[in-house]
């Protein structure tokens, strides 16, 4: 047996020519990388390049000098953007961005053939994707200097696309974006309707690359006065209401319900019953975390870990907070992370909540899959959020703990149990994103420069706004 620095060698070594063979060709030019290569298992669609767990592997492949194969992806991706994405003849929006995409061969031809959601498992709207995408083609700029690929006319129509698509006009009061079920990673009914955090993050972070990536000029300086004052709301919106510790607890838990008018202090008319009776033992002394979602009387208290990890990551939550959140991460280290890193939201919905909330869906039973199962991909994320916070030790530790596991269990999508020790009951063996994020993850530990491709700093604007907004509370 080999030493952990062996260990963690050849796992690289190996996690690599993994990734290598994940590549999808469309004629001669690498696309993309195709979701898992399981062969024990019918493939469904996960033969197929999905645009978010692209993103691991796209990030490797700019650090690792390989642009091309990610130039190639955002093209091919930005073509489909502008394809037929049509359910029973209705035509979704223009800006949206597909789930997914596989090469396809006919009469000798290739072709690629794109789901936008029409063919997806509960036919479910990937709002995700776009916003990914625009985090990625700045990722790309970032890496490579090219910033002409953005100012291409074709991605300029793009990028206005998706904005058009985000910020238009709707029956809103809030500043976050309203999807339905089942908008991003949690891609099935789970409860994770109206105004979830890690769309609200990823939205976050897709203004602020946008904003980088606009060619100055009229129609370029509108849409960045558009976003810059959507950045600075949202950010306020989020920071004020999502935030949850011990204190806003004991708030909460003494809030009046029925306040009507601008003095309300419970503006969301959240009823203190409502706070689950795992949070009050669960919230540590000192640490906090963003809430999954917030909207009329709702506030869903469950810890997800992409939305507050990205938050991080983009500077959603500010410097106190995102301290606080990984303080949380470290003192609650044997739920969140167990024997994987990490669980994708914690705690499971059980009992008569499951029912409600999945539907009875089999899959999404209580600590399996996206009811708390344990995501290896998220390593990546929690190793860069550790790295942008300043506590590396968390992020080594991390990636020690996925090191024993992950090869011999033929890296798998995601692990089930309340510490995460069961390889997913009906997880896929050989997950791209699983390789990827642990690659992904010692690099941002090796070299913190990495960190630049997918981080943002603290939004200067935000803290004008945040004097406005508080002296108007005070006047
Ligand atoms: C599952 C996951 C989704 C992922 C897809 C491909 O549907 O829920 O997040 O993108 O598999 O790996």
């Amino acid at each position: 047996m080999g030493t952990g620095s062996d260990l963690g060698h050849d796992l690289v070594k190996k996690a690599w020519e993994l990734l290598e063979d994940s590549i999808i060709y469309y004629g001669d030019r690498p696309v993309g990388t195709v979701a898992a290569r399981d062969r024990e298992v019918e493939a469904l669609n996960y033969d197929q390049c999905f645009v978010r767990d692209f993103v691991s592997s796209a990030l490797l492949f700019l650090i690792s000098g390989r642009a091309e194969i990610v130039r190639n992806f955002l093209i091919e991706t930005l073509a489909l953007q502008s394809h037929d994405k049509q359910m029973d003849c209705f035509n979704a929006g223009q800006g949206l961005m597909p789930a997914s995409f596989k090469v396809e061969s006919w009469n000798g031809n290739q072709h690629i053939a794109a789901d936008f959601g029409e063919h997806a498992i509960g036919r479910v709207t990937p709002v995700d994707s776009c916003l990914w995408w625009m985090i990625l083609l700045r990722a790309y700029v970032k890496a490579t200097g090219d910033i002409d690929l953005a100012h291409q006319p074709e991605f300029q129509r793009g990028i206005v696309l998706i904005l058009k698509l985000c910020l238009a006009d709707r029956f809103d009061m809030y500043p976050t974006l309203l999807v339905a079920d089942g908008a991003f990673m949690i891609d099935r009914r789970m409860g994770v309707y109206g105004h979830p955090l890690e769309i609200q993050a990823l939205f976050y972070a897709a203004l602020r690359a946008a904003r980088e990536l606009l060619l100055p000029g009229r129609r370029g300086d509108i849409y960045i006065q558009v976003i810059n004052q959507r950045l600075s709301v949202l950010n306020y919106h989020i920071r004020e209401y999502y935030w949850l510790d011990l204190k806003r607890l004991n708030n909460i838990y003494r809030y009046k319900g029925e306040e009507f008018g601008i003095a309300a202090v419970n503006k969301f008319n959240i009823y203190p019953d409502s706070i689950p009776y795992w949070l009050t033992e669960w919230m540590p002394e000192r640490g906090g975390y963003l809430a999954g979602n917030l909207g009329p009387a709702q506030m869903d208290f469950r810890f997800f870990s992409l939305g507050n990890l990205m938050a991080i990551i983009c500077s959603l939550a500010s410097v106190e907070e995102c301290q606080s959140i990984i303080d949380l991460i470290e003192q609650r280290w044997h739920d969140l992370i167990g024997y994987m890193p990490m669980k994708i939201c914690f705690p499971a919905v059980e009992g008569l909540e499951w029912k409600i909330l999945t539907g009875c869906d089999p899959k999404n039973v209580p600590w399996s899959y996206h009811n708390g199962g344990n995501w290896p991909v998220l390593l990546w994320t929690l190793v860069a959020a550790a790295q942008k916070t300043g506590r590396t030790e968390l992020g080594w530790k991390a990636i020690e703990i996925a090191e024993r596991r992950l090869a011999e269990d033929e890296w798998p999508e995601y692990y089930d149990g309340r510490n995460g020790r069961l390889v997913g009951k009906a997880s896929r063996k050989y997950q791209t994103w699983t390789v990827a994020g642990y690659l992904l993850a010692k690099e941002l530990m090796a070299n913190p420069d990495h960190m630049k491709l997918i981080s943002f700093d603290e939004d200067p604007e935000m803290q004008e706004l945040l004097g406005i907004l508080s002296e108007y509370r005070c006047g």
